[in-house]
């Protein structure tokens, strides 16, 4: 396996880092219970909680697509943030409107925010550690001042509705930060960041058709070619090895231990997945955030997801340090670290 990648230490001394100002949420109102799952298909409530830890999902209604749920949390992140005007906007997302063009231009037009730089990054479920690195990136460079950063995905979109093991799984849903220049002292400060991938395993994780290796022709694609698949069991171990590992090599960035971390908010892929890197850590499974009970699996939206239920519930709090960590498709994999800062909720 290739050893993540090297990155330097962010911000560089004396740098500008990107401080987290704003956290806004969105999840569209359609409930789907496990049972609702289980009276189509060959699965049943028992199963899925057991195995997964999930009672249900939110799931969008045929028409509504994933800017939709981008722009409501959008929304509420700048309110959050109080402001209205970003330099850029970076949409983390695997189900986009449509494969040409991007999402987040349209995003950025519908929350008042033309002529912003919006662009989509594609790390599938690691998509917000992947966003949040792009836009801390683009304020230490002096590109921009304020940058929004969402997570939003809507896979129930790209499931097969006949497939057990991934119907059970996925929900919909959207997260989004506002990031600020700030300095590495203040509470929000992001950073260091470990990102890394492994392209070998990238058939783990697919949906075959709709890009250029299948290419556009006047027939539609092979039935259920455009459907999301997954290698549930090979990724399940790798999503525990890789978030495990990539939180050790961010603290030793970061100069800190395991014990110095309050709360781990991690990607919500399945709960037996956050026991076991809560194992592999050595550390007590209730520092580790979760609410994939009631949203499933929600891909790029799943952290801020996380965060914003943890914050409601009172279980992070601010002034406590916090690792958010992703693993998904590609495969990829981000860890990053922070001081929760005192927000406005919306
Ligand atoms: O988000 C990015 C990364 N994604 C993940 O990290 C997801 C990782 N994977 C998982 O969470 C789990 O592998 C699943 C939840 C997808 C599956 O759970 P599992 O405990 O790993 O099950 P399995 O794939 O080993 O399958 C065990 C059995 C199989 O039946 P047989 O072949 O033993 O007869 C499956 O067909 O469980 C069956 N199965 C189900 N049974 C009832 C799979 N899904 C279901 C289901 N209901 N929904």
């Amino acid at each position: 396996m290739p050893a993540t990648a090297r990155i330097l230490p962010f911000p560089q001394a004396g740098g500008t880092s990107a401080v987290v100002c704003g956290l806004g949420t969105w999840v569209p109102p359609r409930v789907v219970p496990n049972a609702e799952i289980a009276a189509r298909l060959d699965t049943s409530d028992e199963w899925i909680h057991a195995r997964t830890g999930i009672r249900e999902r939110h799931v969008v209604d045929p028409g509504m697509a994933t800017s939709d749920l981008a722009v409501e949390a959008g929304q509420r992140a700048l309110k959050s943030a109080d402001t209205d005007r970003v330099d850029a906007l970076v949409l983390a997302t695997t189900t986009p409107d449509r494969p040409c063009p991007a999402t987040a231009p349209d995003v950025a037009h519908r929350l008042g925010l033309d002529r912003c730089a919006a662009f989509d990054v594609n790390a599938v479920c690691t998509g917000f550690l992947y966003g949040l690195a792009s836009g801390a990136g683009l304020i230490a460079a002096g590109v921009a001042e304020q940058v929004l950063v969402i997570g939003a995905d809507t896979f129930t979109t790209i499931i097969d509705p006949d497939c057990r093991a991934t119907a059970a799984i996925f929900g919909d849903g959207a997260g989004a930060v506002v990031l600020r220049a700030g300095s590495a002292s203040e509470p929000g400060a992001l950073g260091p960041f470990d990102l890394g991938s492994d392209g070998q395993d990238a058939d783990l994780i697919t949906v075959a058709a709709g890009g250029s290796r299948q290419r556009s022709t006047r027939r539609p694609a092979e039935p259920g070619a455009e459907f999301f698949t997954m290698a549930g069991k090979a990724v399940f171990r790798k999503a525990i090895f890789q978030m495990a590992g990539s939180a050790q090599t961010v603290l030793r960035k970061a100069g800190l231990g395991l014990r110095d971390i309050d709360r781990f908010v991690i990607h919500q892929a399945n709960a037996r997945i956050l026991n076991g890197v809560a194992d592999m850590l050595g550390q007590p499974v209730d520092k580790f955030v979760r609410n994939i009970d009631q949203v499933g699996n929600t891909a790029a939206a799943s952290v801020p997801l996380a965060l914003d239920a943890a914050c409601a519930s009172g279980e992070l709090r601010p002034g406590q340090r916090v690792l958010l960590g992703a693993f998904g498709g590609g495969l990829t994999w981000g860890s990053t670290v922070l001081r929760w800062p005192e927000l406005e909720a919306v």
